[in-house]
């Protein structure tokens, strides 16, 4: 009874990745227990890019549902729902949107960021500037206590906390709480070719990816360039692969750098083991998600249960929130 409120989102914007799992959604899932959880599907958010090509929008958005459920979120434990269902987020954003400062978006480090960054891509919208304003909002309408996130979302969890003290004050009520970034120690997964996972280096292991193509992109791993022959000296701590099985395969790491070091381990049989581990990981979860992309209403319909849930606490919030601001009559 009365546990605390985690609540995070994930963009749909293509497959979860190893370096997601490992990353986020391995602690949501355990989280589930311990805390009263919501996880959405943030498809409003990937509008604030992407709002120019929607053609794989709602695809992704059903698949997303599958990595979740795939993973082990569980409905029966956690909220988990879509974003665009539960419309007074965007309410709740636009009132948000009334008393945030200006110089507050546009100091926001991710913002900067990404606007020196997009290339050609115009972002320069309202809903791009806006975005930690809507992030407010969907944190915000739960009362959450706990966000998991990573170092990167911190600036935007700042602006949520200050948005919080701000509506509060301005309207003289303490209706928002002010949520606190839970930051849990997570593994550290490199992509296939040591630089940081991601699709747009196209060097991702996804959850959607078959076993064969899991398998190929394992035997395919960069590993020590100066290993030519198995009897020369290795440099694990330079080597992709090695980075893997300290994720995959934890307990035999230290007899692994010893033979690498010591030239007895050629580096196919190293991958090889490495393959094994990352099979009996990856192709469980892969075989669930297939099945359940194979009845795709069902996930339709765990949507909508989910959001339907969600969209109860989230009104209950914005009734709140339009008597403090006196919106109605
Ligand atoms: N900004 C997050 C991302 O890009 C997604 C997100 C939207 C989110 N709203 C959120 C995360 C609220 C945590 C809490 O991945
Ligand atoms: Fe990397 Fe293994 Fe080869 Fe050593 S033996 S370089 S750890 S793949």
């Amino acid at each position: 009874m009365n546990k605390k409120i985690v609540l995070s989102g994930s963009r749909p914007t293509g497959n979860i990745h190893l370096g997601n799992y490992f990353g986020a959604l391995e602690n949501w899932v355990r989280l589930q227990d311990e805390y009263d959880c919501h996880f959405f599907i943030a498809d409003w958010h990937a509008l604030t890019t992407g709002y120019d090509d929607t053609v794989q929008l709602r695809e992704n958005t059903i698949g997303l549902m599958a990595d979740f459920l795939s993973c082990g979120l569980d409905p029966d434990k956690s909220t988990l729902f879509l974003q665009s269902e539960v419309t007074v987020h965007a309410e709740l954003f636009l009132l948000l949107g009334m008393n945030t400062p200006l110089s507050w978006l546009e100091r926001c480090p991710t913002y900067k960021d990404m606007m020196a960054n997009m290339g050609d891509k115009d972002i320069a919208t309202y809903g791009f500037l806006g975005y930690p304003t809507l992030q407010a909002a969907d944190i915000l309408i739960y009362k959450a206590d706990f966000v998991p996130v990573g170092e990167d979302q911190i600036p935007h969890l700042e602006i949520t906390r200050e948005l919080a003290r701000r509506f509060n004050y301005i309207y003289g009520k303490e209706v928002f709480p002010e949520p606190q970034p839970l930051l849990t120690k997570s593994k550290v997964l490199p992509g296939t070719d040591g630089r940081k996972m991601s699709k747009s280096y196209n060097n991702t292991i996804a959850l959607a990816d078959s076993p064969d193509d899991v398998k190929k992109k394992v035997m395919n791993m960069i590993t020590d360039p100066a290993r030519i022959r198995k009897d020369d000296p290795g440099h694990p701590e330079i080597c992709t692969v090695f980075a893997f099985h300290k994720v995959f395969n934890e307990s035999s790491v230290p007899d692994i750098e010893q033979q690498c070091k010591g030239g007895c381990i050629g580096c196919v049989a190293c991958k090889k083991l490495l393959q094994e581990k990352i099979e009996c990981f990856h192709t469980p979860i892969y075989d669930r998600r297939q099945s359940l992309l194979s009845n795709k209403s069902h996930l339709i319909e765990i949507i909508h249960e989910g959001s339907a849930k969600a969209r109860i606490k989230a009104e209950a919030t914005m009734a709140e929130v339009r008597e403090a601001v006196r919106i109605g009559v």
